[in-house]
């Protein structure tokens, strides 16, 4: 009874194991899920900048180092085979001028990293804005507006 209990578990994971290594297959909902994630990273780390929720240098960190990672994740979901799927609402433009949207998604990651770094909640504030502004810009070139 338990070793069988203990092998469907093994087995289950086993499943698991290649889903999860497996490379983007459907890479439009992925980088949308991953952006509405920043999203909320974003949401959590701006309430740590106006003390909503209470101040604390770890928690800066751990979230600023989320939207680190999330930059760096988004590079490898905006393959150029994506370009024209429907779904999408990324311009054309991304695939136009990749090394321009690479640049901003590098320098989100980097803006990220100093506002994990920030000791105070002023200069994590301070910080916070300035990594907010590079979402927008980023929007306001690369992202079809909504009609
Ligand atoms: C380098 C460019 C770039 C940066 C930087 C960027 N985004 Fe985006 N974002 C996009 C693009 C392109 C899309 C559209 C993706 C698609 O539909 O395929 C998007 C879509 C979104 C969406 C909508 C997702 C959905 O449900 O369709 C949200 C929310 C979002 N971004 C939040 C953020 C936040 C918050 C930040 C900053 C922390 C950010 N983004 C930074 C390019 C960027």
């Amino acid at each position: 009874m338990h070793a069988a209990v203990c092998g469907s578990v093994l087995g289950l994971s086993a499943l698991l194991v290649p889903d999860t290594a497996r490379p983007a297959t459907d890479p439009v909902p992925e980088r949308q899920a991953l952006m509405k994630q920043l999203g909320q990273q974003m949401k959590a780390a701006g309430n740590l900048a106006n003390g909503q929720t209470p101040w604390g240098a770890a928690q800066a960190k751990a979230v600023a180092d989320a939207v680190a990672q999330s930059g760096q994740t988004a590079r490898g979901l905006f393959p150029p085979a994506s370009a024209n799927d429907p779904k999408t609402n990324a311009a054309g433009a991304v695939w136009q001028n990749r090394s321009d949207f690479d640049k901003r998604l590098a320098q989100m990651s980097t803006l990220a990293r100093t506002m994990g770094k920030a000791d105070t909640q002023a200069a994590f504030r301070a910080s916070f804005q300035d990594l907010s502004a590079t979402c927008k810009s980023c929007h306001d070139v690369y992202r079809k507006k909504k009609s």
